[in-house]
């Protein structure tokens, strides 16, 4: 018993001096407080974890679910890595301890819920990855407790509805990736809390509506990412209410419907000094020009000639019409004044033959 102990102790020594493997698969370094589990085929967190770490990577491991309150022993985390685990279960307030974490990945796992306890306790956490999981609802009390969250990456899930308020808490937000996701609709509200977003990619959904009002809240918007979804026409007011400095937009790889109503639209946001469309020159059409299959809308300055022409059409029957009304009426005054005056003719005539 005492031999054990002293080999351990020695063995810590020696680790704290050299560096040397910590426990059995777990590599440490003190002066940067880290240590690194990486690739080693847990399938549950390390016994032991050293104290003193603050960046615990356990990326590549086989763990499949965080118990309550895991990482007791290791509160001074300010970076955790469990990403490329096979994570499908997070406890309630499995994170709850580590007041001072920055950094959380856990991307790469089977994670298809977020319940409101997971949360718990990450109010210093700055940047969460659960990118490339399985989620398909955020709720609205997903990520209740992230007040100073600033990075949110959600990329490559199954999300297809954003619950009113799922963003509600997360003021300080400044990114969030929700490209490759399965998204239709950006509903009023969603995005009511986002004063500080600057960053929003929603690259690679299925989007086909946006409501008129679900960008006024992002008054920090500098980039707005909608490329490849399924937007085939989209309102002025949509982007008009976008009340910022200036904001990029990317529109390209929809299935734009060009007509008159849409060149209308995107000549009057043209005129909006701070939104810029980036990739206008790019934007396709797909009901136009059958053979290519598909129609560059940026060359196509000629979408409301049709409409021009109908006006004009319309303008010179019109104008047609109404000129002939006015020779008819002329010629019916000139005709009864002529047969005015054949009679009177007449009668003279008559009256000379008397
Ligand atoms: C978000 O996650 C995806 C998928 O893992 C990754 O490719 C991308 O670089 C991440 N984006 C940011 C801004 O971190
Ligand atoms: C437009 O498309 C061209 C050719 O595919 C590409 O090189 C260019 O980067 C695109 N422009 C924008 C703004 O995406």
């Amino acid at each position: 018993m005492h031999l054990l102990l002293v080999l351990t102790f020695v063995l810590e020594v020696q680790s704290r001096i050299m560096n040397l493997n910590f426990t059995s698969d777990c590599t440490c370094h003190i002066e940067l407080k880290s240590t690194n589990c990486t690739s080693s085929n847990y399938t549950q967190l390390p016994m032991y974890l050293p104290p003193f770490t603050e960046q615990l990577d356990l990326s590549f491991n086989l763990l499949s679910a965080i118990e309550p309150q895991a990482f007791q022993a290791t509160r001074r985390l300010r970076i955790l890595l469990l990403n490329n685990n096979a994570i499908s279960k997070l406890a309630n307030g499995a994170f709850s301890l580590l007041e001072g974490l920055l950094r959380l990945d856990l991307s790469r796992n089977r994670i298809s819920t977020l319940s409101e306890g997971f949360s718990l306790g990450l109010g210093s956490l700055r940047e969460l990855s659960l990118a490339e999981n399985r989620l398909t609802v955020l709720d609205s009390s997903c990520f209740v407790h992230l007040d100073f969250l600033q990075r949110l990456n959600l990329s490559h899930n199954t999300i297809k509805t954003i619950k009113m308020r799922a963003f509600g808490s997360m003021s300080t937000l400044r990114q969030i990736q929700l490209d490759w996701n399965n998204i239709t609709i950006l509903k009023n509200g969603i995005f009511s809390m986002l004063r500080n977003l600057e960053v929003l990619n929603l690259r690679h959904n299925q989007i086909n509506c946006l409501d008129v009002g679900v960008l006024s809240p992002l008054t920090s918007l500098a980039v707005l990412d909608l490329t490849n979804n399924n937007l085939s026409s989209i309102q002025f007011k949509t982007f008009l209410s976008l009340n910022t400095y200036s904001t990029h937009i990317m529109l390209q790889g929809n299935p734009w419907k060009c007509d008159c109503d849409l060149q209308r639209v995107f000549r009057k946001l043209s005129n909006v000094k701070r939104l810029f469309l980036d990739d206008y020159d790019n934007l396709t059409c797909l009901n136009l020009d059958e053979i290519h299959g598909y129609y560059t809308m940026g060359l196509d300055t000629e979408l409301c000639v049709a409409e021009m022409v109908t006006v004009l059409v319309i303008t010179i029957t019109v104008v047609i019409t109404v000129v002939a009304a006015i020779v008819m009426a002329e010629k019916k005054r000139k005709k009864k004044n002529k047969e005015k005056h054949w009679t009177e003719v007449s009668e003279y005539s008559c009256g000379s033959q008397d």
